[in-house]
C-alpha cells in the first residue's frame, strides 16, 4: 500500500491493470484511460490516498529507478556503444563481418534474417569470442508464447532481447527473463505519424513512444528501443535509470525505409546509451572507417556532456 504523502505529487499509473483504480478517481480528473496514447500523468491532492499499484514519483532520478532491473550502471565502454546489426543471410557472411569489426566494436545484433537462417549456432559462435549479442527478435505473441520464447533465450549469454506488445506480453517476457535484459520496442523507426495513424493510433508518435516506454519500465523492462528523436522526452519524463537504444542512425537525410532518423552525435546528445547501426556500416566501402568515425563522434559528445 502506498500513501500519497505530499501535496500535488505527480503520480503515474503502472499500467492498464490499474484501470479499476483510475476509474474510481477518473471523474475528478481530466484523463482518458482508454486512450492508448494517454500519458497517465495525473495530479492528486495530498488528502487523497488510495492503495495498490499506483506509484508515487517525487523526482526524475527515481522515476525509472523503481522499475524493472533497477539501477543501471552506465559506464558503457566506447567499443560497445555501437551495436552492429548483422543483417546478412548466412553464417559465413556474419562471421566475416564479426572478424573484421571485432577489434573495434564488441556488440553485435542478430535479427530475424540471420536468426531464421542460422538459429542459436551463430549466436553461440559470437559469444564464444567473448563478444556481446543483442537478440533482436521483436517477440510479439500471446503472453504465454512470449514467456516460453524468452525462456529459450535465457542463460545463453545474450545481453539484450526485444519484445513488442502490450503490458501482459511485456510482463510475461520480464518474468521469464533470467540473465537477459528485455528491451521494449516502442514505435519502429521506420514508422512516421501517417503510418501510426494507419495502424489506428490517434496520437503523435512522441506521445505513443512515451506512453509505451513508461509502461515498459513500470513492468520491469531494462530499457526501450526508440528513435533518437524521442530520446529527449524519454530522458526528461522518465529519467536516466534505464537504457535507450537507438536504431535509425543516418549520417545524412535518408532515402531508405527508416523515417525517424538522427545522426550519431544527435542520438547521444539526445540521451541514447547505445546506437544500432546496420546498413551505414554494412554497405560502406570501408566499414571499419565508418565505425571509427562514429566512435570519434560519440567520444566527442560524451566527453563534452
Ligand atoms: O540498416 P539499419 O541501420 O537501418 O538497421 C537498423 C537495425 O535496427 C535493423 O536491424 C532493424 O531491424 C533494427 N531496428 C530498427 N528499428 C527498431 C528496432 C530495431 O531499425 N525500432
Amino acid at each position: 500500500m502506498k500513501m500519497i504523502k505530499s501535496p500535488f505529487q505527480i503520480l503515474y499509473v503502472n499500467n492498464i491493470m490499474e484501470k479499476s483504480i483510475v476509474s474510481i478517481i477518473k471523474p475528478a480528473l481530466d484523463i482518458d484511460i482508454d486512450n492508448p496514447c494517454n500519458s497517465h500523468d495525473i495530479v492528486l491532492n495530498a488528502n487523497d490516498s488510495f492503495c495498490s499499484r499506483v506509484s508515487t514519483v517525487s523526482g526524475k532520478s527515481e522515476k525509472a529507478g523503481q522499475t524493472g532491473n533497477g539501477s543501471m550502471a552506465k559506464d558503457i565502454p566506447l567499443n560497445e556503444r555501437i551495436i552492429f546489426a548483422l543483417d546478412v543471410s548466412t553464417r559465413e557472411k556474419a562471421k566475416q563481418y564479426v572478424k573484421t569489426l571485432e577489434p573495434y566494436t564488441r556488440f553485435f545484433k542478430v535479427g530475424l534474417q540471420l536468426f531464421l537462417a542460422e538459429g542459436f549456432e551463430i549466436i553461440e559462435w559470437i559469444l564464444k569470442r567473448d563478444l556481446k549479442v543483442f537478440a533482436d527478435l521483436k517477440l510479439f505473441d500471446v503472453p504465454e508464447t512470449v514467456r516460453l520464447a524468452v525462456r529459450a533465450l535465457t542463460d545463453r549469454g545474450v545481453t539484450f532481447a526485444t519484445v513488442h506488445g502490450n503490458d501482459a506480453i511485456l510482463k510475461a517476457a520480464v518474468e521469464a527473463a533470467q540473465g537477459v535484459q528485455v528491451l521494449a520496442v516502442t514505435v519502429l523507426t521506420s514508422l512516421d505519424e501517417a503510418d501510426i495513424r494507419d495502424l489506428g493510433f490517434n496520437c503523435s508518435v512522441q506521445d505513443l513512444v512515451l506512453s509505451r516506454a513508461r509502461r515498459a519500465l513500470e513492468i520491469g523492462c531494462s530499457g526501450v528501443i526508440s528513435s533518437g528523436l524521442e530520446a529527449p522526452i524519454l530522458r526528461k519524463e522518465l529519467g536516466e535509470n534505464f537504457l535507450v537504444v537507438v536504431p535509425g542512425i543516418r549520417p545524412v537525410k535518408n532515402v531508405d525505409d527508416q523515417k525517424r532518423t538522427v545522426d550519431v552525435a544527435k542520438a547521444f546528445k539526445n540521451g541514447a546509451d547505445y546506437i544500432v547501426v546496420g546498413r551505414p556500416i554494412r554497405d560502406a566501402s570501408d566499414p571499419v572507417a565508418v565505425i571509427k568515425t562514429m566512435q570519434a563522434q560519440i567520444q566527442s559528445v560524451l566527453s563534452s556532456s
